[in-house]
Formats: C-alpha cells, structure tokens, sequence
C-alpha cells in the first residue's frame, strides 16, 4: 500500500469530491430488538444486473452502524426533487426526530420504508460489508424495486443547486 501523504488536504478532496453530482437516498432499517433507523445517503449506486446487487457506504461514525451491520435487509429510497425536506430531515437529529410524524409502511420482505411517493425504492438484503478507510461499504442484493415518473434530487457541491425545477412547489 502507498503510504505517501498525499499533496491536499482533506477538505480540498472532499470539494472535489462534490463536482461529482449524485442523487440523494433515505435508506431505513430495523434490526432485532432495536429501534428503526434511516440516514441521508448519496454514495449509492449500482453493481451488478445479474444478480441484481448495488453498492453503498456508511461512516463508522454512523449511530446507525450496529443496526445496519446488524439488519436482514434495509430499504433505499431514492428521493425526488420535492423531498429536499426529507433529505434534511435524515441527516441530522435524533433518529426519533426523524421519524417523527413521517408516515410509514413495510416492504414486501418486511422493512420499514417511508410511504412517500419516491423516484425509486429498492428493498436489499444486508449481502456483504467491506471496511475501507473511515467508511463501511454496504453491498445490498436487491429483492424488490419500484419506480416512479419522479425527477430526482440532485446532490452537486454540498447543496442541491442541480435538482429539476419542482423543488418546493
Ligand atoms: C446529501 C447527503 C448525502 C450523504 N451521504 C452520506 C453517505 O453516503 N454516507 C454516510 O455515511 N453519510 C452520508 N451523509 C451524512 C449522513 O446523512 C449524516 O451524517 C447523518 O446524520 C448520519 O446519521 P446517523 O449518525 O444517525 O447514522 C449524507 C448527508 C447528506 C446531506
């Protein structure tokens, strides 16, 4: 492995890092004896068609981590332009907090997922976890999706300036 330092800082990597756009998901969870969890999620992404696998990861500094190491399978909603709220809303404060008043149902194999109208969902099984540096990375084996007609929101350098007109409408 290099061990060189490299020649920028981290919080120079990380506004570069944000020239890339990405969507925005809310990924929920429930483990065994413990309460439901759901954090704001932008590093998702595809894997494999066949079988039909997707990737995502998680800071070991996540409150979230002993539930979503611990889960079957968790939901990975895929939010639209008109849920910037929702993408606020689960990335900060208490998980009680976020869950607070957000109307609620269950996927097929029995997750919690939020019952909002998204661009997407998909429900996974909790596949494989690889540590690399500070971040856990989630493979998820997809067992249910749906869609939407729903733009999506865009994440673009720390903000949100690249969603489709509609948010806040
Ligand atoms: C647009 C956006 C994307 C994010 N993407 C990720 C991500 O991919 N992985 C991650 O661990 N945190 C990500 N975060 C940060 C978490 O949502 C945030 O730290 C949250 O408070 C973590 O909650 P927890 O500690 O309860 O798990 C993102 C935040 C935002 C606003």
């Amino acid at each position: 492995m290099n061990t060189t330092p490299p020649s920028f800082d981290s919080t120079y990597f990380r506004a570069a890092l944000g020239r890339f756009p990405t969507g925005v998901t809310v990924i929920t969870a429930a483990a065994e004896g413990m309460a439901p969890v759901g954090l704001t999620v932008s590093s998702f992404n595809s894997v494999s068609l066949d079988p039909p696998l997707v990737v995502w990861s998680l800071s070991r500094r996540s409150s979230s981590l002993k539930t979503l190491e611990q889960c079957e399978r968790y939901v990975i909603h895929v939010l639209s332009s008109e849920q910037m709220s929702v993408s606020q809303r689960f990335a900060s404060g208490t998980a009680a907090e976020r869950f607070n008043g957000m109307p609620m149902t269950h996927a097929p194999n029995g997750s919690p997922k939020l019952d909002l109208q998204c661009a997407a969902w998909f429900e996974c099984a909790n596949h494989r976890r690889y540590e690399e540096g500070d971040h856990i990375i989630f493979i998820g084996a997809v067992e249910h999706c749906a869609r939407t007609e729903s733009l999506p929101l865009v994440y673009h350098a720390g903000g949100y300036d690249l969603t489709p007109a509609g948010v806040g409408k």
